[in-house]
């Protein structure tokens, strides 16, 4: 397991939900508003490596009224999770364990289904399920380059991915130490998370030549973390102390350095940490409607 914590994955919540490219949000939104206009049918959402849920509460009120969500992740304590925090933010009747829950919220109706699953081994099981959009967030840099070509080999409808790391990072004050232990932060990023070898921040490029050679169209956009106000600060914290530990697992820089950089970056007053946002859809799929 990688072992995201609920409290980690609660932490970076509201900043990934503002670091959205919101221009590629809208399309989104336009394409499904186009597509639903006419039927009564339930849209289907697959979320892949959902963690407590937090991609369905950013775009839910951006989809059609009817929605059919599977939520998939292998944690079973963070399908849990995902259903206490579904249920509070909705209001919705508490159901037992992981029994499906039916969200109203805002003229939408929403249906929430929870799926333990492996995904490094059933990828193609799972997206072999009738669905009308593939989604994840912060999740396509834990798997490997090989997996990628697995996943789109077996994509069947439109994708849309948020928040893959891409690799930038600036970090204010500056520290001398900055280009090291990025480098090695990268490569740490490469380990395996259960997938084979990570492709960190090369998966969206992965993505990108995989989908094209598959006849999708796709569409990027930047979507960084920007953090400078104090709230922040507690994530700016938990990234310098993260970044120092898996630094030092790499055994490539000094104990020393890595504490120097450790000191300076826990006051940090700026920060900045590259993503990418994806969307891809069939080319077929634009005459659909
Ligand atoms: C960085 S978290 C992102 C969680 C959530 N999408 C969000 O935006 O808050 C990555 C998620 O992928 C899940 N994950 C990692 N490896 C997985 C695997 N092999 N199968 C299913 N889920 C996996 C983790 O349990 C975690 O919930």
């Amino acid at each position: 397991m990688t072992g995201f914590s609920a409290y980690w994955l609660s932490l970076r919540e509201p900043v990934d939900h503002r670091s959205r490219d919101i221009a590629l949000q809208n399309k989104l939104r336009s394409h499904f508003e186009h597509l639903f206009f006419s039927t009564d049918r339930p849209m289907r959402i697959l979320d892949l490596g959902c963690g407590t849920g937090s991609n369905l509460r950013a775009i839910a009120d951006s989809l059609p009224a009817h929605q059919q969500w599977t939520l998939i992740d292998y944690d079973l304590e963070l399908l849990k999770a995902a259903k206490a925090e579904l249920t509070s933010w909705s209001g919705a009747e508490s159901t037992a364990e992981l029994s499906p829950l039916t969200i109203t919220r805002q003229a939408k109706q929403i249906e929430v289904a929870f799926l333990q699953e492996d995904l490094a081994i059933n990828i193609e099981q799972v997206l072999a399920k009738d669905c009308d959009l593939v989604t994840a967030a912060a999740f396509f840099d834990l798997v490997s380059n090989s997996w990628l070509t697995r996943f789109c080999g077996s994509l069947r409808c439109p994708f849309y991915t948020v928040l893959t790391y891409n690799g930038d990072e600036q970090w204010s004050p500056v520290h001398d130490a900055d280009a090291e232990m990025l480098q090695a932060f990268h490569r740490h990023q490469q380990h395996d998370k259960g997938f084979g070898v990570a492709a960190g921040p090369n998966a969206t490029e992965i993505l990108i030549e995989q989908l094209r050679l598959r006849a999708y169209e796709t569409e990027t956009a930047s979507s960084p973390w920007v953090l400078t106000a104090p709230e922040d600060q507690m994530l700016i914290q938990a990234l310098a102390h993260g970044s120092a530990k898996a630094v030092q697992e790499t055994a490539l820089v000094s104990n020393e350095t890595i504490q120097s950089w450790l000191n300076r970056r826990l006051k940090a007053t700026q920060c900045v940490i590259g993503h990418s946002d994806l969307w891809s859809a069939p080319f077929k799929e634009k005459n659909r409607v």
